[in-house]
């Protein structure tokens, strides 16, 4: 199926796909349980969830060799895990990109993640215009500023304006242990909520 078949195939679709891309490398640490609870709320408004655990795939960094901005261009140079993620971030009416801060931005895994996203206008026609994002985030600092969340949050930011996507919202927090964030109650319920405004069009 080609991706433009995909792409029909998307917009006929009645329930909204909804595309979990986890960019920690704990698949049960607190960004996960942050993105998780966000699904719960997508998928208690009716969407259709999947998950994607970045760790568990082979995605090499951009090379900028700029072979998916070539005319006819075929995508990216890279053959690895991405090219079966291409599709999957093309037939998603929403992302939930969760990242744990690491060195005051988010992780090296969800970074590489974002730069090999510049290939995808070369799989489909505006590929991310009109996408709806959600963003989790987990530190370990008590406070989004010291933490380095704030980077992150404006790399995000900036990064979605560029391409035409439209943030939805954001949940962040602080927590150390892999899963500790559950106890922060308030905000897990935050998340379900942002889930089910994700879902909604
Ligand atoms: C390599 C590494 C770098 C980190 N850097 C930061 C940092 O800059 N600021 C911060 O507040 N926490 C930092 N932390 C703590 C994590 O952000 C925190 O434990 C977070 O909850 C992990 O999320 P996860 O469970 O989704 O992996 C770092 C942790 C690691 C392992």
């Amino acid at each position: 199926m080609s991706f433009q078949e995909v792409r029909t195939l998307r917009d006929k679709a009645e329930t909204m796909k909804v595309l979990v891309i986890l960019g920690s490398p704990r698949k049960a640490g607190n960004s996960a349980a942050l993105a998780a609870r966000i699904a719960r709320g997508a998928e208690s408004a009716a969407a259709e969830v999947e998950t994607l655990f970045l760790q568990d795939l082979e995605i090499s960094p951009c090379r900028g060799c700029d072979t998916c901005k070539k005319p006819a261009s075929k995508g990216c140079a890279i053959k690895d895990d991405m090219q079966k993620i291409y599709p999957r971030l093309i037939r998603g009416d929403a992302w939930v990109i969760a990242s744990p801060v690491y060195w005051f931005t988010m992780s090296a895994q969800t970074k590489i993640f974002m730069d090999r996203c510049y290939a995808l206008p070369a799989y489909a026609e505006n590929p991310f215009a009109g996408k709806r994002i959600a963003i989790a985030m987990s530190y370990g600092d008590t406070d989004p500023v010291r933490s380095g969340c704030v980077n992150a949050i404006r790399t995000f930011q900036d990064a979605y304006r560029y391409t035409g996507s439209r943030i939805v919202g954001m949940v962040y927090g602080s927590a150390v242990k892999a899963g500790e964030i559950e106890k922060d109650e308030a905000l897990m319920r935050e998340a379900e909520e942002l889930g089910k405004r994700l879902a909604k069009l």
